[in-house]
């Protein structure tokens, strides 16, 4: 290896370095007024959450909601940034969970520069009744949740950034982290805006049943609705957590059907919006199609055809689109689809066709298929060229011109 290369060698390799330095910081902020604004409200909470509580939330933009995710991860074990005041002057650490009632006023501290805070969605738009108030002062932030409600019960986390020059980041032991309840005996349950929720049990994912309970101590169990019967709950195929709800975790046709929790607590018994679960036949990849032309070439007037084919999994739906020459210059496709069950290396497994025909085949029909199969995981495009071979009639047709 001469010098030169060795030299353009270890500059790549800092740079490769410095790239991944970069991406161990995520929380990055160009200049100190962007982190100023109050905006940590617009990050991250459950989805469903951000769904059906907020119809705003969906405003928020999406890459917000990336960097706080990965944050939360990081500052796990350190909470000692985060204390609340207990009275007048004295605070304490807060532990992972804790328990208020509903009414009592939240008064968190997060030590550091720069804070940023996260909170419950109930808390987001709140200009109205202003029960949210965060100040900032030289080396902590106060955040006070005056007249609370059972619906702020969530997690709540702030964290601090640590500036070198214009570059911000968070430090592992810049993190806090709770979660809230605000008990009511009266509100087992979070209130949610919908009687109703659709929720899609799709194949090999887990789907979360998120009836959030107001007290940690409430005996939840889950409930079909026809024929009423307790569901079992048994930790591996559905387990229960009290931050989130119930998570069904391999999802199958017979957890379809209308389900609800239902807490009791000191006698009270309530039930939670009620969870309309749909299987969905999820696909585990994208379609992966197969294109074949009748002909690699034609002659005017020819009749051709163009298939494209999906082998794959049974009962999952593939929709079929198709690009061709003559789209732009209006030739009518005519497209035929089918499906069919083949078995292919000992298993069954599903055929899906789409045939494009070319009839009476002109000049502008010379070029390139374009085939994009789809399914619910995604889309994919496979194309080939069909070309015309020059006409042997030119000159016939320049006798008659
Ligand atoms: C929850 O259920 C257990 C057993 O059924 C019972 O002993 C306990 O008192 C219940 N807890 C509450 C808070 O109702
Ligand atoms: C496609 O075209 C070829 C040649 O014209 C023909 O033999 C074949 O039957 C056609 N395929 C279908 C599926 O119609």
């Amino acid at each position: 290896m001469n010098s030169k290369t060795f030299a353009v060698l270890s500059c790549c390799l800092l740079l490769f370095i410095w790239a991944e330095c970069q991406k161990e910081n995520p929380p990055k902020t160009p200049g100190k007024k962007v982190m100023k604004e109050p905006k940590a409200r617009d990050i991250n909470f459950p989805k469903v959450l951000d769904k059906k509580n907020k119809p705003g939330a969906s405003m928020f933009p999406k890459t917000s909601s990336v960097k706080p995710t990965i944050i939360s991860n990081r500052g796990q074990q350190s909470l000692s940034i985060l204390t609340r005041s207990v009275a007048k002057g004295q605070f304490q650490k807060v532990p992972d969970i804790l328990v208020l009632t509903a009414g009592e006023t939240l008064d968190l501290r997060c030590k550091g520069k720069d804070v940023k805070w996260r909170y419950p969605p109930s808390l987001e738009d709140d200009d109205v009744e202003r029960r949210l108030r965060i100040k900032n002062f030289e080396g902590h932030s106060q955040l006070i949740v005056v007249k609370s409600t059972t619906a702020d019960t969530g997690e709540y986390s702030c964290w601090s950034f640590q500036c070198h020059d214009t570059e911000c980041h968070v430090g592992k032991d810049r993190m806090g982290k709770t979660f809230i309840f605000f008990t009511d005996p009266q509100e087992l349950f979070v209130p949610t805006e919908d009687y109703y929720e659709v929720i899609q049990l799709r194949t090999n994912q887990p789907t979360l049943l998120p009836c959030q309970v107001t007290n940690p101590l409430a005996n939840v169990t889950l409930q079909r609705e026809f024929p009423p019967d307790e569901i079992v709950v048994d930790g591996a195929d559905i387990s229960y957590d009290v931050k989130k709800g119930f998570t069904i975790h391999r999802p199958q046709p017979s957890h379809a059907g209308s389900v609800f929790c239902m807490a009791n607590m000191d006698g009270v018994r309530q039930i939670s919006t009620k969870y309309m679960l749909i299987y969905v036949n999820y696909p585990s990849s994208v379609p992966k199609p197969t294109i074949s032309a009748s002909v690699a070439s034609f002659q005017i007037g020819e009749h051709f055809n163009v298939t494209c084919t999906v082998l794959g999994e049974t009962e999952i739906i593939v929709d079929f689109t198709w690009e061709y020459p003559g789209q732009q210059m209006g030739r009518p496709p005519y497209v035929h689809e089918h499906t069919d069950l083949v078995q292919h290396g000992g298993q069954v497994q599903q055929k899906s066709e789409s045939i494009l025909y070319i009839d009476e085949a002109r000049v502008v029909d010379d070029g390139l298929y374009t085939c994009i199969a789809e399914n619910l995981q995604g889309s994919t495009r496979v194309s080939i060229h069909v070309h015309l071979i020059p006409a042997i009639q030119a000159p016939k047709k320049a006798k008659s011109a």
